[in-house]
């Protein structure tokens, strides 16, 4: 596509107001084709129910088809003070074709075109996301199947608390963006419904085929009240919480990395390539990439809001102000888009410390929960088994001793409930304990992993 060149400060310069300022041209250009294809299926529309001729029909997508090769190859110059690229588009086809490119705005407005054409686009851009995320989960996915018998700390409130496999961590990445897609999916479902032939908000005169259109387009369902079709938008605000919804989540995992990057942690290595030196500390590689991503969530959430405050209040039907509904969603996309696409990559090449992850809950009082469910299996009251165990864990704190690194002989001073078996009672023993639905233990994990498997399958045939 030609490059366009923007005006490099602003569109309002020494005091006069260029047309600029009106245009939604530097943001409706990524629309170009979705803008055709809804004049092409209206043209074919019109020919249908006979108010313009065969002739006529294809003399107009003849037009409009070798303008889109004239975009596409860069060829077609765009009038950026036209104020958007219908305009563009429709000029082009009159120089082309002359007077009958006029009359393929019959019962037609730039109303329920815009509408039709942005619905189009995010549908379009959507499914290119989805394609994103689902490889994205498919990483994960392995990148848990390939370390599971790793095991690590689970932390509270950033505290150790109990063992967990690193592949149920991962897992809890899996479940957490596997919302996110049936979220996806769901906006996709609410984007499928066809504006056009509302006309400019009250319907048209023409006995406009609206199921034609849609099965052109490829719509599932048709609007049902014109006025509704051109002035709503909140098809838009689903996309941004989508987005919001996918950036938020994202931000936690990749939080989560730059913890375990840190030399106190030093639980994983980020791959070089999306680490950068820092100008003046020779020693440091940082963790730009995820810092990146979780400061670009800003922007995500602030464009969230930035639509709902254009649509507060705004008085039916259409206003101008809806011209400023798509090019927030549109660069939140793309910053989901490029995050997902970075993630997968680190995370095809990220490797853990297996050894220094495992060092660090050995080095703790993680199996205190064990310990204390130990003595309640043999039914002492759990919430006395919780309170023998923290007084031996602070008393052995002050000790600088670990509970797990007790004699069987200084189990018994605690308590002559416990037997020989207490000493089985290590990591292995905590994690494989935990076989609950959803639990960390091996079985489970693996079971998650098949099922994440199936619904990988399942989404990317739907
Ligand atoms: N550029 C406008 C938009 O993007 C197209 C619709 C204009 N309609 C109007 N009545 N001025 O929303």
């Amino acid at each position: 596509m030609k490059k366009y060149k923007k005006n490099k400060t602003s569109s309002v310069q020494g005091g006069e107001i260029f047309g600029e300022f009106t245009s939604s041209f530097d943001t409706d250009i990524r629309m170009y084709k979705e803008d055709i294809s809804v004049s092409i299926a209206y043209s074919k529309m019109l020919q249908k129910i006979n108010l313009i001729s065969s002739t006529e029909s294809k003399s107009i997508i003849d037009g409009l088809t070798e303008i889109l090769n004239e975009i596409q190859s860069g060829d077609f110059s765009w009038n950026s003070s036209l104020e958007d690229i219908h305009l563009n588009i429709e000029k082009a086809l009159y120089e082309k074709i002359g007077d009958t490119a006029g009359k393929l705005h019959f019962g037609r407005s730039r109303n329920d075109q815009v509408a039709t054409d942005v619905k189009l686009y995010f549908k379009n851009r959507l499914y290119e996301v989805r394609q994103e995320l689902l490889l994205f989960l498919e990483e994960i996915v392995s990148l848990a199947e390939k370390n599971i018998s790793i095991i690590m700390p689970g932390y509270t409130h950033l505290q150790k608390g109990q063992p967990v496999l690193l592949s149920q961590y991962l897992m809890s990445f899996f479940t957490m963006l596997s919302r996110d897609l049936d979220r996806l999916d769901e906006c996709i479902n609410n984007l499928d419904i066809m504006p056009l032939g509302s006309g400019a908000f009250a319907g048209v005169t023409i006995p406009i085929d609206r199921e034609f259109l849609a099965k052109e387009l490829g719509f599932g369902k048709i609007s049902t009240n014109s006025i509704d079709s051109v002035s709503s938008r909140d098809h838009i605000l689903d996309v941004h919480y989508v987005c919001s919804s996918a950036i938020l989540n994202l931000s936690r995992i990749c939080e989560e990395f730059i913890i375990w990057s840190t030399d106190e942690f030093d639980f994983i290595n980020l791959p070089e390539q999306f680490t950068t030196g820092s100008s003046i500390m020779p020693q440091k590689r940082n963790p730009d990439y995820l810092e990146l991503i979780r400061g670009k969530t800003g922007g995500v959430l602030g464009n969230f809001m930035g639509l709902m405050t254009t649509l507060k209040a705004l008085p039916f039907t259409y206003n101008r102000d809806l011209q400023e509904d798509r090019s927030g969603a549109m660069s939140s996309l793309d910053t989901i888009f490029d995050s997902l696409k970075v993630l997968r990559t680190m995370f095809s090449e990220v490797s853990f410390n297996k050894e220094i992850m495992f060092e660090s809950s050995i080095n703790s009082d993680i199996l205190a929960t064990d310990f204390a469910d130990y003595l309640a299996y043999k039914k002492v009251p759990f919430r006395e088994a919780y309170g023998i165990i923290k007084r031996v864990s602070q008393k052995l704190t002050k000790e600088k001793k670990s509970i797990n690194e007790l004699s069987f002989d200084e189990f018994r001073d605690i308590s002559d409930l416990f037997e020989e078996d207490v000493m089985q009672i290590d990591l292995k023993y905590s994690v494989e304990k935990r076989n609950s639905l959803g639990g960390t233990s091996t079985n489970s994990v693996q079971n998650q992993i098949k099922n994440a498997k199936l619904f990988i399958k399942a989404k990317s045939n739907a």
